[in-house]
């Protein structure tokens, strides 16, 4: 069933998104050639800490680490690991931030020292697909409205959208209906309510969009090993257009 978040709900998970944002652009400075994504997840243990908050992937069926980092052809739920990061690679860190109940979800990928052209121009890409999205995320709307505005400006491009992992409603528990496709058809699906909330976090490859999912059961990766880059905001239909929670001050560029 999708719930409607009451003013005080989305004002607490805005504190969550607003935490959440701030720790992204702690990881953008800490992210460069020798650092692990172990020694990333160990920081934003510590910043959640620090802040009274909690990791809320952590235990979630099963998942071991405050983070998800998916490295190069990884598309989500990479793990933590000791492997120092090297110049060009492509790094996602997401994570979900537990403040006083209330949840906030992004994720970024970010560059390693100096991206290849093809990492940068994937990477500005998907960025800039998200917000697409996000403008299609107001009142009257459809669902397919967002996925469609992702997918047409992503394929003429030449790349392609996941189709295995979709956005989500979000609120005391991480994933809620609806399901939040990042491809599909404008005028389909569900009509958008304010007081929604959900997260928008298409997936990119540059090559195909099937996944194969790796032995230890989480990580899925490109079939195709090419490379892939995500960008997530948890965001909430209001009467004034959509808010983003997690935003880091880059949306109204883009919007
Ligand atoms: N943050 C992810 C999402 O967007 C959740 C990853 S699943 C977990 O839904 F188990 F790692 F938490
Ligand atoms: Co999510």
């Amino acid at each position: 069933m999708i719930t409607f978040k009451s003013k005080r709900e989305q004002q607490m998970m805005h504190k969550a998104g607003q935490l959440l944002a701030a720790c992204h652009k702690e990881i953008a400075k800490r992210i460069k050639p020798g650092v692990t994504t172990d020694d990333i997840d160990r920081f934003v243990e510590g910043y959640l800490k620090k802040h009274g908050a909690t990791p809320e992937q952590k235990g979630y069926n099963g998942y071991q680490y405050a983070t998800c980092a998916s490295l190069n052809d990884e598309i989500c739920h990479g793990f933590p690991r000791k492997t120092p990061l090297k110049d060009g690679d492509i790094i996602t860190i997401d994570s979900v931030f537990n403040v006083n109940g209330a949840l906030a979800d992004s994720a970024w990928t970010y560059a390693v020292g100096r991206p290849s052209p093809e990492a940068e121009a994937l990477m500005n890409v998907t960025h800039q697909a998200l917000y697409e999205g996000i403008k299609q995320a107001k009142v009257g709307n459809r669902l397919g409205d967002i996925g469609h505005a992702i997918q047409s400006f992503v394929e003429p491009k030449g790349y392609s959208v996941v189709r295995d992992f979709t956005g989500h409603g979000i609120g005391p528990t991480l994933h809620e209906p609806p399901q939040i496709l990042h491809y599909g058809s404008p005028g389909k699906g569900i009509r958008l309510k304010e007081g929604m909330v959900i997260t928008i976090e298409p997936m990119v490859n540059i090559g195909a969009y099937q996944s194969k999912l790796d032995s230890n059961g989480w990580t899925a990766r490109t079939v195709d090993g090419s490379l892939s880059a995500q960008y997530e905001h948890t965001l909430v239909i209001t009467a004034n257009g959509p808010l983003i929670l997690t935003d880091q001050g880059d949306a109204d560029t883009y919007l």
